[in-house]
């Protein structure tokens, strides 16, 4: 294995040298540079896994050499070594992204243990943008988004079980993607270029779904004047979508079985048994358990279908991918119409964030059409949401969604309260500081710490 590469940046060549001696030439590679600029020249070609730095140096202080390196590799952890009198600027530096820091004097075995955490962090991380990027290959009509934390559990199994011929079932509200994830199974699988087919139980009358699925025989039943494929068929050697398949009836269950056990079926109306080899994912949102325990689903079936279970979760529980959503969607109606706005105001934003979402992914895909066909100008005004987004309580920012952590209630909460702060007072932050009882300084300082801009910045 590759020994990881640690780099030190530190003004006094003693302070270098110490630190080559500290580090156990077995398991690093230590590279020394003499000030962030050097640093810099160095990332731009060679590697490095973590960085540790000294906070004040001559040429460049460690906060802003934290964000110029940061700007040449976001992920690079930064470990900052403090001296008495600093520990306050390492922590702000820890908010601005910064891995951890060291307090000096330090010894070997503390320095080792900071290194390997900040290793760990730095390949994770590279991890999930790997598996990110292949669950989310991007042309534009099958953009993905999939960036919030909930996702991160979801992007890890589909991952792993695409290339496999595992059954998977995923479960998840109406409207939170289970269509688009299966595509992206059957995209990462080997059954890539094969059928992908797709049936929704509950739209097919009971009796007309065993006869889809499996085919039937001329004269097998009335209305049958000819021969014909079912799905089965249809999607040999490569992929079956069944969603909804909680709604498919006691009596075509067995025979779900048999075929997905040994691949083995009969047409309706045939003794001839057929073959098949199909990958099945299958879809419900429905709580499956619980049919199975009111004996409306099979256990064995419903052990069959579920070798691997996905939990899609709903849009309220991963908010982060919200904005992303809204401008997918905003860019995919102009692609189809180009006269449509192409931004969101802060505001408008504001009251997507504000709303719990019961119909997910999909409700927010309808809304965003509506919303740039009902909007005249360049920017999606408030005004062009529902009525609901606009003046129930959570769009005021009285309430926030109590099922997320206290910090990003927290968060969501001033997020919504000084945005819509800034909006009545005009944009005008000596207003907005002078209604909310709060010094002009400390108002900046909380814009900026939640992302929101000011008068004359972009949005
Ligand atoms: N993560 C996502 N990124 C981009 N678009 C999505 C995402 N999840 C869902 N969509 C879109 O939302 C709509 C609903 O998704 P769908 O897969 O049909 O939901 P479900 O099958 O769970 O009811 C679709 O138009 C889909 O393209
Ligand atoms: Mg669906």
């Amino acid at each position: 294995m590759k020994k990881p590469v640690v780099l030190f940046i530190d003004d006094q060549q003693s302070a270098r040298d110490l630190f080559i001696r500290l580090l156990d030439p077995a398991r690093y590679q230590p590279v020394v540079a003499p000030g962030v600029k050097a640093a810099e020249d160095y990332l731009r070609t060679g590697p490095a896994d973590v960085v540790v730095t000294d906070l004040r140096m001559p040429d460049v202080d460690g906060l802003e050499g934290l964000e110029r390196l940061h700007a040449i590799d976001a992920d690079l952890p930064v470990v900052l070594i403090t001296a008495f009198g600093t520990v306050e600027t390492a922590v702000e530096a820890m908010k601005r992204g910064a891995f951890d820091y060291l307090r000096k004097p330090f010894d070997p075995g503390e320095l080792e243990i900071v290194i390997d955490r900040a290793l760990q962090h730095r390949q994770l991380l590279q991890e999930n943008k790997h598996l990110r990027s292949q669950v989310a290959r991007n042309s534009t009509s099958a953009a993905i988004v999939c960036d919030a934390p909930a996702m991160l559990p979801v992007i890890r199994l589909i991952s792993r079980v695409a290339g496999s011929d595992a059954s998977v079932l995923m479960l998840g509200e109406s409207g939170t993607g289970k269509d688009v994830f299966a595509q992206q199974i059957r995209k990462l699988s080997h059954r890539a270029a094969a059928p992908f087919v797709s049936i929704n139980c509950s739209a097919i009358p009971e009796h007309l779904l065993e006869s889809e699925l499996f085919g039937h025989e001329k004269g097998a039943f009335s209305g049958a004047n000819t021969a014909r494929d079912g799905f089965f068929a249809e999607a040999d050697g490569g992929t079956l979508f069944l969603d909804e398949i909680g709604d498919m009836s006691l009596a075509l269950q067995p025979k779900l079985l048999r075929v997905l056990q040994n691949g083995e079926y009969y047409r309706v109306g045939s003794r001839r048994l057929a073959k098949t080899d199909v990958r099945l994912v299958s879809a419900s949102n429905q709580a499956m358990e619980d049919l199975v325990e009111r004996g409306q689903f099979r256990r064995d079936l419903y052990y069959r279908i579920n070798t691997v279970r996905i939990d899609l979760p709903p849009l309220r529980q991963r908010m982060e991918d919200l904005p992303k959503l809204a401008e997918l969607f905003l860019a995919k109606a102009r692609e189809r119409d180009p006269g449509l706005p192409s931004r969101w105001s802060a505001a408008a934003l504001q009251a997507l964030m504000a709303y719990h979402w019961p119909g997910n992914v999909r409700e927010l895909q309808h809304m965003v059409q509506r919303a740039a066909l009902v909007t005249d100008g360049d920017v999606i005004q408030p005004e062009a949401l529902p009525e609901a987004l606009q003046h129930s309580p959570a769009a005021k920012g009285l309430h926030v969604a109590e099922d997320l952590p206290f910090k990003e209630a927290k968060k969501s909460f001033e997020h919504s309260y000084f945005s819509r702060l800034l909006d009545r007072s005009g944009h005008n932050v000596q207003r907005a500081a002078d209604a909310a009882g709060l010094h002009r300084s400390t108002l900046y300082e909380k814009l900026a710490a939640l992302g929101i801009a000011t008068e004359g910045e972009s949005s």
